[in-house]
């Protein structure tokens, strides 16, 4: 846990499942908005309205948490949620040995308070559990993000160029391909 000592008192990690990821949809909306409008590259372009945010986690996160194959991690801080990832096992046959880490985001308000390692560990430790030996993901390349994976042992494969438009502005960036080996 973070030295922190507010972070410490009110924490928790937990897993949601898509009837408590709808029921806090507001939440999940504000979050996102909040992220993109801090310009985090996790998909959006501004102008990013709440409708379009609700729709992200109702249409795409909430049928995907149905199927039963990726789990939703959320920092709760006092109820609110303030974090999320997903580790996405939805594999191919030939990779049910590698589990994808997405949508890691921490509301812009309550960074560096660890966070999102406490997020990571947990999404690593549910693969883990699942027998999942490979972690992959992909960041932004430059972003603080990069900082952090590479801090909890990610490793860096290469960068692919021009991958997606920042979210503020017409200029493409790069992401960086990084995977992890877990064992069991
Ligand atoms: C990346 C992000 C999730 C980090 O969340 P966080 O809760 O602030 O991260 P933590 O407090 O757990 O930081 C853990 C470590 O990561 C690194 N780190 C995190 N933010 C950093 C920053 N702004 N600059 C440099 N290093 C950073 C540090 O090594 C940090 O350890 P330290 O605080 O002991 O130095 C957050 O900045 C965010 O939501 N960014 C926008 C969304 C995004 O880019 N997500 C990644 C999608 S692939």
């Amino acid at each position: 846990m973070t030295s922190k000592p507010h972070a410490a008192h009110t924490l928790e990690i937990v897993t949601l499942d898509a009837d408590q990821v709808t029921e806090r949809l507001d939440q999940f909306a504000d979050m996102l908005r909040a992220c993109v409008h801090d310009g985090a590259s996790i998909g959006f372009i501004e102008p990013f309205p709440v409708s379009e945010a609700e729709a992200f986690w109702r249409d795409k996160i909430v049928p995907a948490l149905n199927g039963g194959k990726r789990t939703l991690f959320a920092a709760l801080d006092q109820d609110r949620v303030v974090g999320t990832v997903q580790l996405d096992y939805d594999t191919m046959p030939n990779q049910a040995h590698r589990g994808d880490i997405s949508k890691l985001m921490v509301r812009p308000d309550c960074r560096r308070r660890g966070i999102a390692k406490l997020l990571m560990a947990s999404a690593e430790n549910r693969a883990r559990d699942l027998g999942r030996t490979l972690l992959t993901l992909d960041t932004r390349t430059g972003d603080s993000a990069e900082v952090l994976y590479a801090a909890l042992g990610f490793e860096t494969t290469g960068v692919i160029p021009d991958f997606a438009r920042d979210p503020d502005s017409e200029k493409l960036s790069g992401t960086t391909v990084m995977y992890k080996r877990i064992t069991r």
